[in-house]
């Protein structure tokens, strides 16, 4: 697929991994439609961006903002959707293990109401995560949602041909969903990352490239892309 001229809808699109997206596509010649519940917090909008607001989880509004953006190419979902619990699994409130899933509900809407004004060589692109695959200790939440994700991606690869759609996995990325600051945060990604084969985060930048990828190889649907810095290998 051809960037230029194409229009884009990120929801998530206004931090991190998401926004690093927009900014891509926008770079390329896409008009695009960046969304979250309070996109105020990141300030204007780069050029050839719109920000508006929305919250995934609350399906009437998803599909009353797809309707008011369409029609459009390309579909991504980098957002969050809610808390996410960590920790282990026998001690975890069960609540928060419940509200990890909002991320799976979050873009089970985004696909459910936004996949039907795609066009037949139109792409969709969600985010999962490594623990989907490969699991620290206590990220039970992170693995099960994750592991839904991409075994939800399959399944829908198969049912809305040609229109494709796919996953990119993240692994430990610098963004602001990390709280931590200064040199807490320094120590804490070199601790996470010490026993992978590239042993820094990634960056949002990065983790984009691949979703670039996704969107603009026709060949390629119903899989999910890497980008852990080998941390599935170590
Ligand atoms: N960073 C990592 O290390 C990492 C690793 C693996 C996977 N991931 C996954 O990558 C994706 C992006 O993460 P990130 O690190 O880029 O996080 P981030 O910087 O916190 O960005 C998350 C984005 O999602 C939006 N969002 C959150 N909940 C939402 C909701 N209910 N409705 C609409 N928008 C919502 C946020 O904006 P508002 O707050 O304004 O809503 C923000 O734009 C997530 O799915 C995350 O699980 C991240």
């Amino acid at each position: 697929m051809e960037l230029k001229g194409k229009k884009a809808v990120v929801f998530g699109g206004t931090s991190g991994i998401g926004l690093a997206t927009t900014r891509q596509l926008a770079a390329a010649g896409a008009t695009v439609v960046a969304i979250s519940r309070d996109p105020s917090k990141a300030g204007e909008p780069p050029a050839g961006v719109t920000f508006k607001g929305c919250d995934v989880r609350d399906g009437d509004a998803v599909a009353a903002l797809l309707d008011e953006c369409a029609p459009y190419d390309i579909l991504i979902s980098a957002a969050t959707g809610g808390s996410r619990a960590a920790g282990p699994f026998l001690e975890m409130d069960m609540q928060g293990y419940k509200n990890s899933f909002d991320k799976l509900w979050g873009y089970a809407n985004v696909v459910r109401f936004g996949a039907r004004h795609l066009p037949e060589n139109g792409a969709i692109t969600l985010v999962s995560g490594t623990p989907a695959r490969k699991c620290k200790p206590g990220q039970i939440a992170l693995s099960s949602v994750g592991s839904a994700v991409e075994a939800m991606v399959r399944a829908l690869a198969v049912e809305i041909a040609p229109r494709r759609i796919n996953v990119v996995s993240p692994g430990f990325i610098d963004t602001p969903m990390v709280a931590a600051q200064g040199a807490e945060r320094v120590e804490m990604y070199k601790k996470m990352t010490a026993g992978h084969l590239i042993k820094r985060p990634g960056t949002a930048d990065e983790v984009a490239q691949a979703i670039l990828f996704t969107v603009t190889n026709d060949f390629v649907t119903g899989t999910t892309v890497d980008v852990d810095g080998g941390w599935l290998l170590s």
